[in-house]
């Protein structure tokens, strides 16, 4: 064996959301986006390295062989190998586990690539371990991988996509958010709770793709620009009621898409939007600083600074959980960093 090394690589939420590819290009967004990494659901994944002839690979979730995982990973090789040609001829045995349970609805591919692509960025070996150059090159791996992954692997809010007002912002890889953060914006939560644990009715492969001809796509790429522009500007003032004004319609704009794209569409489920109506009214009568956010999916994203942790978790169990899926949520911390063990 050449080598093998582990890594381990939080998920991450987007805050304001990637939804659309640019053409001309391999998984280049339409527009920046911006999230918090989720520090407590994570990947932890080793790549063994032999030489080979030719390039091959075993992949093991959980210590299962899972043959169905490797023509997708062949194909993130296929496209970083022309970044980095001694990555070739090497016959590479992955081991990866995710600390969430499966089919929970989470989207593990961000936390998945993440890891995949800081192995292969250290077994690239260009750049320094933890140098600023080592995490854009993991971050251009990972988005070769699954675009939203690229944001994994930065602790601070991590931007993708270039953007005026974000200094070194790229379409190549995220950028760690460059101004100095509000306390008010430091230290939130996300509760996720697992309203549906089901396969999505469409992909977000596809999802991105159903795009290309939508009416009402250039609108929304415009706006999420804006509102890129509009999170930075609360990150930096702490201005809390806008910046869940932002989080809440971005995820709102996410679903409206498509709910409006050829052929239509719909993820979320009558508990998500039971759930939303919840958060609102717990948030006008307590004032607690509390907002919501979504995925590609039916799951509700509970998001809420650490200070309010009492308040929120027992308004989750005793008010949301008759919402989800074998009464299941997971907590996490936001803006954690990969770990090299
Ligand atoms: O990275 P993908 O292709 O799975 O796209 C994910 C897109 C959203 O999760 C819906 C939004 C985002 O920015 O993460």
């Amino acid at each position: 064996m050449l080598k093998e090394i582990t890594y381990q690589c939080p998920s991450n939420i987007a805050l304001v959301k990637y939804w659309g590819k640019k053409s001309g290009g391999v998984q280049l967004p339409a527009n920046a986006s911006i999230s918090w990494t989720l520090s407590n659901l994570f990947a932890k994944t080793t790549v063994s390295q032999e030489m080979a002839s030719s390039l091959e690979v075993d992949f093991y979730l959980d210590g299962q062989l899972k043959e169905n995982f490797v023509p997708k990973i062949k194909q993130f090789l296929d496209r970083i190998i022309p970044l980095a040609p001694e990555l070739n001829n090497r016959k590479y045995t992955i081991h990866s586990t995710n600390n969430f349970p499966h089919g929970a609805g989470i989207a593990s591919s961000a936390a998945g690539f993440g890891a995949l692509a800081l192995c292969f960025a250290e077994l690239e070996g260009k750049f320094v371990s933890s140098s600023e150059e080592f995490y854009a090159r993991a971050s251009e791996f990972a988005r070769l991988g699954s675009g939203s992954a690229c944001r994994s692997v930065y602790a601070l809010p991590a931007v993708w996509g270039h953007h005026n007002d974000i200094p070194g912002s790229s379409d190549i890889h995220a950028v760690p958010f460059p101004f100095e953060i509000h306390e008010n914006l430091k230290n939130w939560m996300d509760a996720v709770l697992i309203i549906d644990d089901g396969e999505k009715s469409v992909s977000s492969t596809e999802g991105h793709d159903l795009l290309k001809n939508h009416p009402y796509a250039e609108a929304r790429f415009k706006q999420a620009n804006t509102n890129l522009t509009r999170i930075s500007e609360c990150f930096v003032s702490g201005d809390v009621d806008t910046f869940m004004k932002i989080v809440e319609s971005e995820a709102l704009q996410l679903h409206a898409m498509m709910m409006s794209s050829e052929p239509y569409y719909l993820l979320v489920k009558p508990n998500t939007l039971a759930a939303i109506e919840k958060v609102w009214a717990f948030r006008r009568q307590t004032n607690t600083p509390v907002c919501f956010t979504l995925d590609a999916g039916a799951n509700v994203h509970v998001l809420f600074p650490k200070s309010s942790e009492i308040q929120v978790k027992n308004f989750i169990e005793t008010e949301l959980l008759p919402y989800c899926k074998n009464q299941l949520y997971l907590c996490s911390d936001t803006g954690g960093l990969p770990i090299k063990s």
